[in-house]
């Protein structure tokens, strides 16, 4: 099934957010966007769009429940996509549709998008038709917006409650941007307002809202924090056990105690999320903190096949008994990831950005074809294929293993997603 952009082409005479092509290749929206991101309209190039079509409803609003039913309902619905245990976090620019797809193929149960700004994908049909694609089978699918103003987010959710389960609101974004933009980690400043954010949704979406958060310093602080959400409609939190200024997920670790913490003061799904970089690691998250299912991140963009049981040789533990050649690489996985932007296309930015991490390994031995990279301001499919061709014929494989416990985790079907 191919994928389609939700939102029909009207007037895409809009400037790129982008300065130049090279830039808009080159960069992440993370560190570009910084203006388009940004809350004052002023810097804005809008671009009004009605389609009542695209804003159409599922059914009725939730409305207001009270505690019991509500907790009962967000179990209902947990339960009703099956209690996805293996998530693939938000990740802006990297956890788009054909990414979704990858590692759904190898293990992942449920996925976030990228975190799109509220306010831009209601005024912005280029924006929307960008970066929020979709298709039928992309789903349990948790679509994450940032916020600061009720009304503006919920014109948003809107658009996208009909292609979702989740509308996911980001509280846990620590970057520059966020603190300009006035969302993210930064609203934990703002209680009030967060709480106005999360019932807004709860009472007028009929998708549940979920909310992914940041520990606060004092463990005493995120139990209250957690629980506000919950009061306020919040179906499924997660928790991603870092404060706002452990920023480098490589030096500091997730604070699993937090969590287990939170999950236990909590009665609604509660996921776990850092230091998941094999299914080692899912299962001690799993065990330590109670979680219902744990997010990972940065480990599944190097290996997109972590929740089938694969790991990176990083994690193999020298001498240590059952571990095998997984007879899958990251060039494999590369070409896969390929094969589904060309039935799913993307932003060239965002595939150049999946090039430069599962390649990352090659690249190290041979980097004179990450140079060959960085040299193209535009990229085709044509030449990433030829890429990887070269550096097979360079003869360098990078494999990924699988312990014998992890052989049977998920069934990767033989032929998989990308023929
Ligand atoms: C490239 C990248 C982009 C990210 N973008 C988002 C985002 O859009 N929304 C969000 O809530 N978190 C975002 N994060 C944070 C991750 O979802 C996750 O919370 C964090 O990386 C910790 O998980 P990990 O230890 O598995 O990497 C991003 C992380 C990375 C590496």
């Amino acid at each position: 099934m191919k994928s389609k952009s939700i939102f029909s082409p009207q007037n895409p005479c809009l400037k790129s957010i982008f300065s130049t092509p090279l830039e808009s290749l080159m960069a992440t929206s993370l560190d570009l966007n910084d203006d388009s991101l940004c809350s004052n309209p002023q810097q804005q190039q809008t671009e009004t769009h009605e389609n009542s079509s695209e804003t159409a409803l599922l059914g009725e609003p939730r409305g207001y429940l009270s505690g019991e039913a509500r907790v009962e309902r967000a179990w209902g619905h947990w339960s009703k996509l099956g209690r996805p245990k293996l998530i693939v976090a938000p990740m802006v620019d990297n956890s788009e549709l054909p990414f979704r797809m990858l590692c759904r193929k190898y293990g992942a149960e449920a996925a976030y998008t990228p975190m799109l700004h509220s306010r831009i994908f209601s005024e912005n049909e280029k924006y929307r038709r960008e970066e929020f694609t979709t298709c039928k089978e992309d789903r349990p699918l948790f679509v994450q917006f940032c916020a600061n103003d009720p009304d503006i987010l919920l014109e948003a959710a809107r658009r996208v409650e009909p292609y979702c389960d989740y509308v996911d609101i980001n509280l846990g974004c620590p970057q520059r941007i966020a603190r300009r933009g006035y969302y993210g980690a930064f609203l934990m400043d703002n209680l009030l307002l967060v709480k106005s954010l999360v019932e807004k949704l709860a009472i007028n979406l009929s998708v549940p809202v979920s909310c992914k958060i940041r520990v606060f310093p004092k463990l005493e602080d995120t139990i209250n924090y957690a629980r506000m959400l919950e009061e306020a409609g919040c179906s499924l939190l997660a928790v991603h056990g870092r404060t706002r200024d452990e920023k480098d997920g490589k030096k500091f670790r997730a604070d699993w105690k937090a969590i287990k913490a939170v999950k236990s003061a909590l009665r609604i799904p509660v996921l776990a999320n850092g230091n998941i970089r094999h299914m080692d690691d899912v299962r001690t998250c799993l065990e330590e903190t109670g979680a219902d299912g744990v997010l990972s991140a940065e480990t599944l963009l190097e290996n997109p096949a972590l929740f089938a049981g694969f790991r990176t040789a990083e994690w193999v533990d020298d001498g240590e008994e059952g571990n095998k050649d997984g007879l899958l690489d990251q060039a494999d996985l590369l070409v896969e990831y390929l094969k589904l932007c060309e039935r799913h296309p993307v932003p060239w930015r965002m595939i150049r950005s999946h090039v430069h991490k599962m390649l990352g390994e090659w690249f190290r031995i041979q980097p004179q074809v990450r140079e060959d990279l960085n040299a193209q301001s535009r990229l085709t499919f044509e030449f990433l294929y030829d890429m990887v061709n070269r550096l097979r014929e360079l003869g360098v494989r990078i494999p990924l293993y699988l312990k014998e416990k992890d052989s049977h985790v998920q069934g990767v079907p033989e032929d998989g997603l990308a023929n």
